[in-house]
């Protein structure tokens, strides 16, 4: 809050906006990218990213299980003319190497031009698995070979790295383009960065443009986000533990299944197994009692720890789990 209060503004769409320009300047450091540029949602991010490297009728390879494929409104295709190639997303976010080969089209002019590999990193709807750095490393063997490029959707790209263990720096050296959200886990209210080489951001700042995404006294934003980079990445591995314990919690109540193995970062996934109770009871019963969530599909849901939860808030989430199915079993 005192970030933003003190905040020095300008005209960001005249480019004279200070604060912005440290924010981007920490972003691309951050990335090991040339450049970094601001837009006000991770959907715009992506939007933009993939709109700078495909022309109309160009393909995109993405998972199946990708948000940029399943919870972008189909941006891609209605305002670029992209067509989405959706290859099987495993497990564990990745997908499979010869699957991401064999969708690599050949020179004939009944297909269309691939151009692109999108990945995301951590994979929300595959548990908030963080991609390794070898994974990485494989894809872009395949992108050099075949002439194309990859971007990543890294809306929780730090929760990856911490995962991991590893920079943010060096998770993006195999990726010629990724976005990060400082909203999620690092908290802060507004933005998204997408990092890339200069050219490749100033055909996204274009396309912001375009998009009406370009803003005057972003500033203000800019200040919480710098404030998020700085003191919010330490504490994801807390997050972490806390939807470990939570996952924990959760797998030994009759009538819920949860994998606490599927749980590496802030995300953890469940089913209602009980037949007594519908999902969208369920969600009414628990949201009476402080805990909110949403129905994903028929009886599966996502718990998403966060700043502001805490160990002692975990233990009481499951109490409360623990009450509803007790009475409901
Ligand atoms: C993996 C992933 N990518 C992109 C987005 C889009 O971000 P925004 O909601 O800021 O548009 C989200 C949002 O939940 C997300 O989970």
């Amino acid at each position: 809050m005192r970030a933003i209060s003190v905040a020095i503004l300008g005209d960001d769409v005249l480019d004279d906006d200070p604060t912005i320009h440290e924010l981007e300047k920490k972003s691309a450091e951050l990335t090991g990218k040339e450049a970094a540029l601001f837009l006000p949602s991770g959907t715009m991010a992506n939007l933009t990213a993939i709109l700078a490297y495909c022309e109309r009728g160009d393909e995109v390879i993405l998972g199946d299980q990708a948000h940029t494929f399943l919870y972008e409104a189909g941006g891609i295709s209605t305002l670029g003319g992209i067509h989405s190639h959706q290859v099987k997303n495993e497990d564990d976010g990745t997908i499979a190497l010869d699957n991401i080969r064999n969708a690599i089209r050949t020179d004939n002019i009944h297909f269309p031009i691939t151009r692109l590999i999108c990945l995301e990193n951590t994979h929300n709807r595959c548990f908030g698995f963080p991609l390794k750095l070898d994974y990485l490393n494989s894809v872009k063997t395949i992108a050099d070979e075949n002439g194309l490029k990859i971007h990543v959707d890294g809306a929780r790209l730090f929760n990856a790295a911490v995962a991991l263990g590893i920079s943010v720096k060096e998770l993006c050296r195999p990726v010629d383009s990724t976005t990060f959200c400082l909203s999620k886990g690092l908290s802060a209210p507004i933005g998204s960065l997408v990092c890339g080489d200069n050219n490749f951001i100033y055909k996204v700042k274009r396309l912001r443009k375009v998009l009406g995404g370009g803003m005057r006294q972003t500033g203000i934003l800019a200040a919480a986000g710098i404030e998020a980079l700085e003191t919010m990445v330490d504490r994801l591995a807390l997050d972490h533990q806390h939807a470990k314990i939570l996952a924990d919690g959760l797998s030994s109540l009759d009538g819920l299944y949860c994998n606490p193995k599927f749980v590496s970062t802030n995300i953890v996934y469940f089913i209602l197994e009980s037949e007594n109770i519908t999902g969208q009871e369920f969600v009414s019963i628990m949201a009476k009692n402080g805990i909110q969530f949403f129905e994903l599909s028929p009886k599966k849901f996502r718990l998403v720890t966060h700043a502001g939860i805490e160990e002692k808030d975990v233990y009481k989430t499951i109490k409360i789990f623990q009450k509803v199915m007790r009475d409901k079993n």
